[in-house]
């Protein structure tokens, strides 16, 4: 059975001590509160990652990088590579997030590059995708996000394929308070869901988590975690605060 995952994505926020607190805050509570058949991820920046992974119930929790080096090392300033990542004991990396896509530029071929050191180094990524307002208006986001789809992580060996989750983040949605309705998310989820099943068969479409991220919180979890194709969620400015992401991750 494909698993449920909630997983938080902190970006830019929190500096170290605040991440350890949040950490520790949030460990306590999934100890003490969560549902067991849950798998919880913290998707903390870079500098988090180590003490994170100290403050955490790692056999319960898993940590995540938010991004990694498109090259394996070298000469490359200010990048992390994902074997740096795997050595702090992170088990995930985010990829393609559309803020990267938007605001850093991340191609198809980029993420390609970054997708097979994650696979090599044996961490897990949860590649993003998404479509931003104006697709969504011309109601053209099945093509686009099968597009986004198409040129990465469906080119990559079914093997391979299977290790990871997949995000659907619609870009409308992000921080913007305005979540996609129970039956936006379904009917995108089940068509991602669909292709998977055309590309590589309906066993793996069925044992791929398909994340729902934008705009999640507590009181809108259950709506969203109700649908048989939501598998959890990428949780952003929810996540900051140890309650209401344990508040989503009890939200099936
Ligand atoms: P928000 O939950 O803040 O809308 O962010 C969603 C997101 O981008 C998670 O990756």
């Amino acid at each position: 059975m494909r698993k449920k995952i909630v997983a938080g994505n902190w970006k830019c926020n929190t500096n170290l001590q605040e991440g350890i607190e949040l950490a520790k805050s949030v460990n306590e509570l999934v100890a003490k509160k969560a549902a067991d058949d849950v798998v919880v991820v913290l998707g903390v920046p870079f500098t988090h990652l180590t003490n994170v992974v100290e403050s955490v119930n790692t056999e319960r929790i898993g940590v995540a990088a938010q991004n990694c080096a498109a090259e394996a090392d070298g000469a490359f300033t200010g990048e992390v590579s994902a074997s740096m990542v795997k050595s702090t004991g992170a088990t995930y990396v985010i990829l393609g997030h559309s803020e990267r896509r938007e605001y850093y530029g991340e191609t198809s071929e980029v993420l390609n590059k970054k997708l097979a050191l994650a696979l090599e180094n044996g961490l897990t990524p949860i590649y993003c995708c998404g479509e931003p307002l104006e697709v969504r208006e011309a109601d053209v986001q099945n093509d686009y996000v099968k597009k986004q789809l198409e040129e990465t992580i469906f080119k990559l060996p079914e093997s391979d394929f299977r290790k990871l989750v997949i995000a659907y983040e619609p870009i409308w949605a992000i921080g913007t308070g305005k979540t996609a309705t129970a039956g936006q998310a379904q009917e995108i989820h089940e068509f991602i869901r669909s292709i998977i099943a055309e590309k590589f068969g309906k066993e793996v479409a069925e044992e791929t988590s398909i994340l729902y991220g934008g705009s999640a919180k507590p009181g809108n979890a259950k709506e969203l975690f109700g649908n048989k194709d939501v598998d959890g969620g990428l949780i952003g400015g929810a996540a900051l605060k140890a309650e209401d992401f344990l508040g989503i991750i009890n939200g099936f």
